[in-house]
């Protein structure tokens, strides 16, 4: 179990109430998430998301789900470049809030990471953007991801992770007093951006999540950092 499994921000809760507290922040902050992403990082998140999206190799076949994929902005990005996407969310609220936007068609289906509903070895790629530390359970997430993917299928993760020195102050202070403010401002939900926030700084640095990683039964795990490390993407290969 990771150390996030049973945190709610700064409370420990049982993983039943964090994974409906969630989905409640999820529920809250669904109008306005996209606008929030701009805002809160200053658009970079765009850049981010286009740098992962293009790390990603495929063929015209793959079946590629885009596990907490929200408001399928992963998914809008892939299917543009010929992909087959299947967007998996338990949030139909930030699903239907990316609905007009698809311009390109993509499939939703409401489930959690914890229980894919995919059957063995049946998907080629599964990506996962700032998805991943809001699992109930990360490792179980993993061992599903791994499960549903088949042999010489990919992983890929992008998601905060710890900045390098000298910029990592600077970092922790922005997170601490503006995110939390933009969030009342803009998005109107400062708790939901707390909960946020508490869930990056928590969450496990690059070499503890290759590990988490490695642990659920991926080979060949590698990472790369963005902005200093502020992102990072992450691929893991199903060798089994
Ligand atoms: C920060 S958003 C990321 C959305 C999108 N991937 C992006 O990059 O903009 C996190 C998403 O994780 C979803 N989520 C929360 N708990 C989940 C779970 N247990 N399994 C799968 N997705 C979950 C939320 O509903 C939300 O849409």
């Amino acid at each position: 179990m990771s150390k996030l499994d049973n945190t709610f921000g700064q409370q420990t809760v049982s993983q039943n109430e964090r994974s409906k507290k969630i989905r409640r922040v999820f529920q809250l902050v669904a109008p306005r998430y996209d606008l929030m992403n701009d805002f809160m990082s200053f658009g970079t998140h765009r850049i981010w998301k286009r740098f992962f999206v293009n790390y990603i190799p495929f063929k015209s076949t793959d079946i590629i789900v885009d596990l907490a994929g929200g408001t399928g902005d992963i998914a809008r990005k892939l299917t543009r470049k010929g992909a087959n996407v299947i967007v998996v969310d338990p949030s139909i609220e930030m699903m239907q809030a990316g609905k007009n936007s698809n311009s390109h068609p993509v499939l939703n289906i409401a489930a959690i990471g914890e229980k894919l509903p995919f059957a063995d070895s049946s998907i080629d790629k599964l990506t996962i953007s700032f998805g991943i530390r809001n699992m109930t359970s990360m490792s179980e997430a993993l061992k599903e991801i791994h499960r549903i993917l088949k042999p010489g299928g990919q992983y890929y993760c992008l998601e905060f992770s710890r900045p390098m020195m000298p910029i990592r102050p600077f970092y922790n202070l922005y997170n601490q007093y503006v995110i939390p403010r933009l969030g009342a401002m803009v998005a109107r939900q400062p708790e939901a951006y707390q909960y946020l926030i508490e869930s990056i700084k928590r969450f496990p640095h690059q070499e503890e999540m290759k590990s988490l990683i490695e642990d659920a039964g991926f080979s060949k795990v590698t990472y790369r950092n963005l902005f200093f490390g502020i992102a990072c993407i992450h691929i893991g290969t199903n060798e089994s």
